[in-house]
C-alpha cells in the first residue's frame, strides 16, 4: 500500500508530467516563455531580476503585466519599475492567474 502511494505521489508531482488543469498549463507555458527570464522558472522563489510571483491574483497580474501598474492600495514587493510593460499577453492574464493561483 505505501508504495502504491508513493507512486501515485511521485507522478502527481514530477516536473516532467504536470498534472495541470489545461488553463494552467497553458498560463505555465506562457510564464516559461515570457517571464523566467527575470522571474524564478519556480515562481514560489524569487528569480534572476523579479521577485516570486507565486500568488498574484487576477487583477495584480493584469496591471502589473499590461499596464505596467499596480492595483490601487496594493504594496509592491519591489519599488523598481524594470519590468516592462507586455501587452500582448492581454489575453494570456486568465491563464497565467491560474498558473500562478
Ligand atoms: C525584464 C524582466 C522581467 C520580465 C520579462 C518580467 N518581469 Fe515581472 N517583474 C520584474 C521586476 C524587476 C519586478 C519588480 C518591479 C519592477 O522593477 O518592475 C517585477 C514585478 C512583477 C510583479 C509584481 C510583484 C509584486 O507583488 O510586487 C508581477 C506580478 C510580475 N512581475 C509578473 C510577471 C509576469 C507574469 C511576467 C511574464 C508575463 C513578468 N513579470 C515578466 C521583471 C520582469
Amino acid at each position: 500500500m505505501p508504495t502504491l502511494f508513493l507512486a501515485a505521489w511521485t507522478l502527481a508531482c514530477s516536473a516532467d508530467a504536470p498534472a495541470l488543469p489545461p488553463e494552467a498549463e497553458r498560463g505555465r507555458v506562457v510564464y516559461a516563455a515570457n517571464c523566467t527570464s527575470c522571474h524564478n522558472a519556480d515562481p514560489a522563489k524569487p528569480g534572476s531580476l523579479g521577485p516570486e510571483v507565486k500568488g498574484a491574483s487576477r487583477e495584480l497580474l493584469e496591471a502589473r503585466v499590461v499596464r505596467a501598474e499596480y492595483p490601487v492600495g496594493y504594496a509592491a514587493k519591489r519599488p523598481s519599475t524594470m519590468m516592462q510593460p507586455l501587452p500582448k499577453l492581454a489575453g494570456e492574464i486568465d491563464a497565467l492567474a491560474a498558473y500562478l493561483r
